[in-house]
C-alpha cells in the first residue's frame, strides 16, 4: 500500500502543501500518497484518528488545528513544546508525535536561500500571535545577539519573552517604541497584510544596505510590508514562500528520513503562483 500523507485545515482549497510534496516524492524517489483535507471545525481530533487508524503516515497541520493538533500529542518536539502549536504529526511508538517545523524554514531560507546570518544580529519581530510563537525557539536556538518582539498590543508581546532571555537578551515592545532603533533582520509576523495593511512603524529600523525585510506571507505580489520596507533602505527584501517549501522540506525529512533540496521547488512554486 502507497504510504499516505495528508494536510488538515479549514479552509484548505489553497495549499500548495500536496503539490510541494509531490515534487518532494519525485525527486527523492519515494512512493507516497499526499492529499488535502477540509476538516470540519468541530471535526478534528476525529479525522486524526480516523486517518492514522486507516494506515495514514503522517499529517502536515494548518489554520485553525495547530494548537488542537498539540493538544492531542503523546510526545512533542522542543520546537513544538514551545511553540504550543504543532504542524507536523505522525504515529511512533504507540502514540501521536508532534513537531512544528515552521521555525525551522524560517530559520532555513534566512540562512540558506537568502544567505543572511542570524547569528550575532539584531532582529526585530513584529506580531505576538501564533504565527509569531510557533518560530521564536529555532530563531532563537541560531544565536542572534538580540530578540525585540513589537506588537500593537503591548501586553500579547510581554507574555511571549517569558522563559525565552537565556538565549539572548529579549525585550518587548510597541511598534512606535522601536523608533532611534536600527535592525539587522525586521519579520513581519502580523498578519495585517492579509487585509492589505502594515503596522505603524517607525522611520529608519534597517541598518541601511545589510539588512534583510521578510514577510512571513506569501503571494503573487510583494507584501505591503515589503514594499515599505524597499523604500526604508533594507538591504534585501523578502516574502515567506521560501519559509513555506523548507517547513516542507523539513516535515518530509520527519516523515521519510531523508531531506528533499528546495531551490527547484521554491522556483516552480514561484512559477505556478505567477
Ligand atoms: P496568527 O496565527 O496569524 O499569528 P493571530 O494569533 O490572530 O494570528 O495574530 C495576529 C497578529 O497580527 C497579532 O500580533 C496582531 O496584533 P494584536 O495582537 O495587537 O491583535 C497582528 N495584527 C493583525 N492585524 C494587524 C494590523 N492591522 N496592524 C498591526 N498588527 C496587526
Amino acid at each position: 500500500m502507497t504510504d499516505r500523507y495528508a494536510v488538515f485545515g479549514n479552509p484548505i482549497a489553497h495549499s500548495q502543501s500536496p503539490w510541494i510534496h509531490a515534487r518532494f516524492a519525485e525527486a527523492t524517489g519515494q512512493e507516497l500518497s499526499y492529499e488535502r483535507q477540509l476538516v470540519a471545525l468541530d471535526g478534528f481530533a476525529a479525522a486524526v484518528q480516523q486517518f492514522f487508524a486507516e494506515g495514514g503516515r503522517g499529517l502536515n497541520i494548518t489554520v485553525p488545528f495547530k494548537e488542537q493538533a498539540w493538544l492531542l500529542c503523546g510526545s512533542r518536539s522542543p520546537a513544538a513544546e514551545s511553540a504550543g502549536a504543532v504542524n507536523t504529526l505522525q504515529w511512533t511508538d504507540g502514540r501521536l508525535h508532534g513537531d512544528n517545523t515552521d521555525g525551522i524554514g524560517l530559520r532555513r531560507d534566512i540562512k540558506n536561500n537568502l544567505g543572511q546570518a542570524i547569528q550575532g544580529r539584531r532582529i526585530l519581530i513584529l506580531g505576538a500571535g501564533g504565527a509569531v510563537r510557533g518560530v521564536l525557539r529555532p530563531l532563537l536556538e541560531a544565536q542572534p545577539a538580540a530578540l525585540t518582539i513589537a506588537n500593537r498590543t503591548v501586553a500579547k508581546a510581554q507574555a511571549l519573552t517569558a522563559g525565552l532571555t537565556r538565549f539572548c537578551p529579549v525585550d518587548a515592545c510597541g511598534f512606535s517604541d522601536c523608533a532611534g532603533r536600527q535592525f539587522d533582520i525586521v519579520i513581519n509576523g502580523t498578519s495585517s497584510g492579509l487585509q492589505g495593511e502594515m503596522p505603524a512603524l517607525p522611520e529608519q529600523l534597517f541598518v541601511r544596505d545589510s539588512s534583510l525585510a521578510y514577510d512571513m506571507v506569501y503571494g503573487r505580489e510583494a507584501t505591503p510590508f515589503m514594499r515599505w520596507a524597499a523604500t526604508q533602505g533594507a538591504g534585501a527584501v523578502s516574502d515567506g514562500l521560501g519559509m513555506l517549501v523548507e517547513q516542507a522540506a523539513e516535515s518530509f525529512r520527519l516523515w521519510r528520513g531523508v531531506r528533499p533540496a528546495t531551490a527547484e521547488v521554491m522556483a516552480g512554486l514561484r512559477s505556478r503562483l505567477a
